[in-house]
C-alpha cells in the first residue's frame, strides 16, 4: 500500500487582500491532516476514487470534469506519465473540517498527488505539487490566490504574493496560535465574491483597505523575524478590523475575537474567507494563560479549539 498525507493550514495575516496582489503569511497546521492511500483495484477496473468522508466512490473515467479531486488525480497521472490510468483504488480521508478556512481542499488534493507519486515511484517537487493542486483549487474556489496550495505543498511558513514563487521563511522565536472554530461553514467562494462586488462598487476605498492590509502584513513579517510577539499581536488586531471593513467578518467571529482579547490574547483575528470558519488568537507564553483563552473561546461558543506552535523544528 502507498500513502500520501498533507497538513491543513491557517492564514496568519493578509487574506482577501492577497487576491488583489498584496502579501499574505500562512503556516501549516500539522495536527490536522488529509491522508490518501492506494491499493490495487480489480484488473480492468481502472482508477477508482473512494471518498468515504462524503460517501462517494467513483470511477475516474466517469467522474465529471469539474470534480476537483478527480481533476487533480488526472493532472497528476499525466505529470507522472501514467496513461492509461492504473488499476488502483485511491481512498482519501481527512481530519480537516471543510469550508472552515483550514485548507481542507488543498490538503485533500495534495495528499492524493503525493500518494500517486509514491505509488508511481516518482518524486514530484513541492512546486510541481502546488501547481497541480492550484488547478483543483480553482474548481473549489473560483479565483484562488494560490496561497493554500503553496503552504500545503511546501508545509512551511510562507510569505506569499500572488504570481510569485512562495517564500518559505524561518520563525526564530516560536509562538503559539489558538484556533477556534465558529462551527459555521463558509465557502471561500462566497466571501471572495462579496469582496469582488464591493471592489467593483467602490474600487478606491477597497484598494486603500488592501494597501493598508499589505502594510500590516509586511510589518508582521518583521515582527515575526525579530520575535516581537506583542507587536505581531497588535498587527493581527488591526488586520481583523480591516477585514471587518471589507465586510467579511461576522458577529460570531467578532464575539470570539473580543473573548480572546479579554482572556489575554496578544492579538486575534478571523482567518481565511471569513463570515464563519475560524478565529486565530496569538497566545502569550504560559500554559495557564493559554488555557484561559481556550476556556473563554469555548464558553463563547467555539465548537472546536486547537492549539498549534508556529516555528521551531526547522519550521516543520
Ligand atoms: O478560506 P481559506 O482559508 O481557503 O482562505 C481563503 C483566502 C482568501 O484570501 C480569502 C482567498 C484566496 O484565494 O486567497
Amino acid at each position: 500500500m502507498k500513502r500520501g498525507s498533507a497538513s491543513g493550514k491557517v492564514i496568519l495575516l493578509g487574506e482577501h487582500a492577497v487576491v488583489y496582489g498584496k502579501p499574505a503569511i500562512a503556516v501549516p497546521l500539522v495536527q490536522l491532516r488529509a491522508t490518501a492511500q492506494i491499493l490495487p483495484s480489480s484488473p480492468g477496473d481502472g482508477l477508482v476514487l473512494d471518498l468515504p468522508d462524503v460517501d462517494q466512490r467513483l470511477a475516474l473515467a466517469q467522474a465529471p470534469a469539474d470534480h476537483a479531486l478527480a481533476h487533480v488525480t488526472r493532472r497528476t497521472l499525466a505529470a507522472l506519465g501514467l496513461d492509461p490510468a492504473p488499476d488502483w483504488v485511491v481512498t482519501l480521508q481527512s481530519e480537516i473540517p471543510p469550508a472552515s478556512g483550514l485548507g481542507s481542499g488543498a490538503a485533500a488534493a495534495t495528499a492524493i498527488a503525493r500518494a500517486l507519486s509514491a505509488a508511481a515511484g516518482k518524486q514530484l517537487r513541492p512546486d510541481q505539487i502546488s501547481a497541480l493542486v492550484y488547478e483543483s483549487e480553482r474548481l473549489f474556489h473560483g479565483t484562488p490566490s494560490g496561497i493554500d496550495n503553496a503552504v500545503v505543498a511546501h508545509e512551511l511558513p510562507i510569505w506569499f504574493v500572488r504570481g510569485q514563487p512562495p517564500e518559505p521563511f524561518s520563525v526564530p522565536r516560536p509562538f503559539t496560535v489558538i484556533i477556534a472554530d465558529t462551527g459555521i461553514p463558509s465557502p471561500t467562494k462566497t466571501t471572495v465574491g462579496h469582496v469582488r462586488q464591493a471592489w467593483l462598487a467602490n474600487p478606491a476605498h477597497l484598494e486603500s483597505l488592501f494597501q493598508t492590509i499589505g502594510e500590516v502584513v509586511l510589518a508582521a513579517r518583521e515582527a515575526i523575524q525579530k520575535g516581537e510577539l506583542s507587536t505581531l499581536g497588535s498587527l493581527m488586531d488591526t488586520n481583523h478590523h480591516l477585514l471587518q471593513g471589507l465586510g467579511v467578518s461576522g458577529p460570531e467571529l467578532d464575539c470570539l475575537q473580543a473573548a480572546a482579547k479579554d482572556a489575554g490574547a496578544l492579538g486575534a483575528k478571523m482567518s481565511g474567507g471569513g463570515r464563519g470558519g475560524n478565529l486565530i488568537a496569538l497566545a502569550p507564553a504560559g500554559l495557564d494563560r493559554q488555557a484561559e483563552i481556550v476556556h473563554a473561546l469555548e464558553c463563547r461558543g467555539a465548537t472546536r479549539v486547537l492549539t498549534t506552535v508556529v516555528g521551531g523544528q526547522d519550521d516543520k
